[in-house]
Parts: C-alpha cells; structure tokens; sequence
C-alpha cells in the first residue's frame, strides 16, 4: 500500500471514531470546561469560509481545466483539495467544540452537524480519489456529492444563526399578511394567560438562554410542556407551589448569587415581571387559561393592564368586563335593600332603569347613597309626577349615558334641569309634557343634539320658543301645543 492510501484510510478511520463520538458526547454542564469551549468554539464562524471558498475554487479550477485542456496543473488542484479537507477539518472541529461549550440544543444542529460530516467524509473520498487519479468518473461524482453535502450543510448551519431564509420568501411573507387580515378584529382581546402574558416576559428575559437554540442548563423554556419538564435539575414550574419551583427561586436570588436567573449582566426582569410569574405559577392556572375569564388579584391587574395597554380593544374589553361584574353585584345588593326602585333592562347586562314612583316610603338619602355608584349605568329615568329637589338632580346629572328622561308632570327648578340636560348627552327621548319649562330653559337643550323625540305639551313654552328651539333640533320630532 502505497503512503498515500495508508494516510487516506488512516483519515477515514479518525473521521469514524469522531462520528462515533459526535453521536454519544453531550455539551459540558460545568461552567469551567463550558467557558473555554465556547471560547475556542467562537473561531466556528470565522473557519467556516475557508473550506466553503476553497472548495468552490477547487471546483472552478477542474471546471476550468476541462474548458482549456490543461490550463491547470492537476497538481495544483489536488494541493487546494488537500488544503481544503485541512481547513475543512479544523472548522468542524471548531464547530463542534462550540456544541460542546453547550447552549445548542441537539436538534438545532443535528442537521448541520451530521451533514458538515459527512461533507468532511465526500470531500476526503474526493482527495483520494483524485490523489489515486484512476477514473475521471470518480472525480466528478464525488466532487458533485461534496458540492451537494456542502450545499445541505451550509444551508442549515445559515438556519441555526439566521433563521430559514425561506421564511422571508416574497410568497410566505404575502401568505402570512393574508391570514392576518382574515383574522376578525375581536378575536384580539380574548388572549390567553401563558400565551400572551407569560411567552413574553420569558421571550424578552430567558429565551436568549433558554430557547430553542441555546440551551442553557438543559431547560428550555419554549412551551408549557417544556417548563413542566424543566432542566438538568428537573422541573422548572410546580404549578400551584411557587416557592417550590426552580424557576421562582432563581429569580428571587440575590444579583450577586451565580445561581440568579437572568444572570446579573443580562437584562433583569422588572419588578412586575418576577411578580407576575410568581402569581402565574402559585395559580396554578391550566395553558389554555382565557385572560378574559381569570379572577387577578389587584397587583396584577394593573400590570396586565399595563401590558394589554398596547391593544386598546382588549383593555376596554377587558374593564368593561370587570365593571359591569362589579355594577351587577351592586345592583344585587341595592335591590335586596330597595327592591322595586331599579329594574335591569337586559338580563345579564349592566344597565338599568330607575323608576321614582318605587321611592315612596324610602328614606331618599339613603336610597341616593346607594344608588350613586349606579347611575352611570342608568340608560333610563322615569321621574313622573314627582319633585325632582337639588339632591337628585346632582345625582341624576353623573347617569351619563340615559335615553330616556321622563319628567311629565314633575317639578324641578330651571337650573337643575339645565344640569341635567348638560350631562346627559345621549338623550334620545325627552318628556317634560305639564311641566313648567318655559322660553328660559331652551338654551340648556340646546347641546343635546342627539334627542330625537321631545314632548312639550302644556308647558310655559311659547310660540317663538318653539320656532328656535326647533332651529337647535332640526331634525327631531318636538311635540308641543304649536306643532299640532
Ligand atoms: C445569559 C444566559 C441566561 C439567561 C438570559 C437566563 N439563563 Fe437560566 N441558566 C443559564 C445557565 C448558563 C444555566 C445553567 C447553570 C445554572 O444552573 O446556573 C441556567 C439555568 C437555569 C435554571 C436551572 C435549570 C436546571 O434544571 O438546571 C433555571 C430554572 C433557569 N436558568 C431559569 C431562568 C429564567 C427563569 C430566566 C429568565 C428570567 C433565565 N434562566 C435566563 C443562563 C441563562
């Protein structure tokens, strides 16, 4: 056997037993050997090009030497191809000792790694075969092999620190704009507790660390199943036990503790954060949990505010989910004190009516003081053949959003009826039929631009009142002795 096979069999043997050992050796654990891989293993990125460029220019030089018979001296492309396996080599021993520095998950890279592989193996097939230069048949079919290899490996060694090229492909980008537009708006603030709260803050704190490219301490922190697994030292999250959970402890730890999590030079979490998780976990709530239909505590319902501010629709949906809650056990509450006086004008929704023929035989301050955290949500006042004092007008001057206001036959100062009228700004109906209102009081009406109906039969109203009363309600239906 000549030297030549001998060193070429000797060097697919050494490539063997490393194959055999990329396939058993894990990433070191230990913080001592981890630092110093990662270091030598930094060179990884750097080395990468050589054996790329070379390997094109060894192709380029065969290409060329068919083209212009013997332009290039055989010779000198086997002396590139030998330069190129070395370079080849020490990259993907480069490569690898940065996997063993840790923080590549072995699915990450499996596909580089056993491709960069058996791209070291083509290529040594490719050197011996033109070293031996038996066959040019042989020559070309291993050099289109190693091409190919090298293709699939630099491919996937682009995904792992670039992401997929592909996803940035004009026909994906356009297909995802599609799905999102299709989305209806109100799917956004039904969003869920892990999701939607919990993702972030890991995404934007452990997921440098802990994603599914680097994977530090074996915890990967991608899904719920994965911190249910945990990491080297088992389980990250024990719902329902926060204190007992590895990922609560390592939070709380001081800075200065080598165990804290995020390590004390990378981007902590805020005080809000660490609190968050800490009452995620002790809730123990399932993955799926709506954020819509979970009870927070106080604290954390200003954070989840604070979060959700970015999508105004979830926050409204949001309050007004929690308040009309609250108004309806108020209203329970008012009508087991005062039944008959609020009626609820839909099953189920806060919004109410009051009727101030029900207020006999109450004491009215004490029915006011109940009432008040109410009125806002009163869309309807029936306030027949009663005075309507100060008091009440006051009250009834915060019920925002009322529609219809019936005061026939009541009396009331002109004064408190322009407050009234000055806050109820959604008015749609007005009665006020055998009232005292006069030619004063229609300055007050004036802004209530969305009234649609007013009575004002047998009222002080005059003639000429009534003609600039239906300039500043053009289009509404003014029902008084005139218009008849
Ligand atoms: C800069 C990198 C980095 C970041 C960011 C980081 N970690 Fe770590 N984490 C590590 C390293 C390294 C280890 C392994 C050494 C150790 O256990 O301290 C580890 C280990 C852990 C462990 C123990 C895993 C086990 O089972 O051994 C937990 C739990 C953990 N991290 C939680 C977190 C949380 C929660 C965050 C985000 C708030 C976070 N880490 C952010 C680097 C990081």
């Amino acid at each position: 056997m000549s030297m030549r096979v001998k060193f070429s069999c000797s060097l697919v043997f050494i490539l063997f037993i490393s194959f055999v050992g990329v396939q058993w050796v894990d990433p070191f654990e230990d913080d001592y050997w981890a630092v110093i891989f990662s270091f030598i293993g930094s060179f990884h990125p750097l080395l990468l090009h050589l054996p790329i460029g070379l390997w094109f220019a060894v192709c380029a030089l065969m290409v060329a030497s068919v083209l212009v018979r013997d332009a290039v001296k055989k010779s000198i492309i086997y002396a590139l191809s030998v330069v190129t396996l070395v370079t080849a080599i020490l990259t993907f021993s480069a490569g690898f000792i940065l996997y063993l520095g840790g923080g590549y998950g072995r699915a990450t890279i499996s596909l580089h790694m056993y491709s960069s592989f058996a791209f070291l193996i083509s290529l040594a097939c490719f050197v011996i075969c033109y070293g031996r230069s038996r066959r040019a048949t042989f020559e070309w079919l291993t050099a289109g092999i190693t091409t190919i290899v090298l293709c699939v490996a630099g491919h996937a060694g682009g995904v792992i620190t670039h992401g997929d090229p592909l996803d940035k492909a004009p026909w994906r980008i356009f297909a995802e704009r599609a799905e999102q537009d299709s989305q209806p708006e109100d799917m956004v603030p039904s969003g869920r507790v892990f999701h939607d709260l919990v993702v972030p803050i890991l995404e934007d704190k452990c997921m440098a660390c802990h994603g599914s490219e680097r994977v530090k301490g074996k915890l990967k922190m991608t899904s719920y199943a994965a911190l249910i697994k945990g990491g080297s030292k088992g389980a990250c999250i024990l719902p329902g036990d926060a204190a007992g959970s590895l990922m609560i402890q390592r939070i709380n730890l001081p800075l200065d503790d080598n165990k804290r999590m995020p390590p004390a030079e990378k981007k902590q979490l805020s005080l809000e954060e660490a609190a968050f998780l800490e009452w995620w976990v002790s809730a123990a709530l399932p993955e799926e949990q709506m954020i819509d239909s979970t009870i927070l505590p106080l604290e954390q319902q200003a954070y989840v505010q604070s979060i959700l501010g970015n999508n105004p629709m979830a926050v409204q949906a949001r309050a007004a989910k929690t308040r009309s809650k609250d108004l309806l056990a108020r209203y329970a509450d008012f009508q087991t004190h005062y039944p008959g006086i609020l009626v609820q004008s839909v099953v189920g929704e806060a919004l109410f009516e009051l009727s101030a023929a029900s207020l006999l035989g109450y004491d009215e301050a004490s029915v006011r003081a109940a009432l008040r955290p109410l009125a806002d949500s009163l869309i309807r006042i029936d306030w027949n053949r009663r005075q309507l004092d100060t008091e009440w007008a006051k009250l009834l001057s915060t019920a925002g959003i009322v529609e219809v206001l019936n005061l026939s036959n009541s009396s009331f100062t002109a004064s408190d009826l322009t407050l009234l009228l000055s806050r109820m700004r959604e008015l749609k109906k007005v009665n006020l039929t055998g009232t005292d209102f006069s030619d004063e009081q229609i300055e007050g009406i004036r802004a209530n631009s969305s009234i649609e109906t007013i009575v004002l039969t047998d009222t002080q109203l005059s003639e000429l009142g009534y003609r600039k009363l239906r300039s500043y309600l053009p289009s509404a239906e003014i029902i008084s002795n005139y218009s008849m």
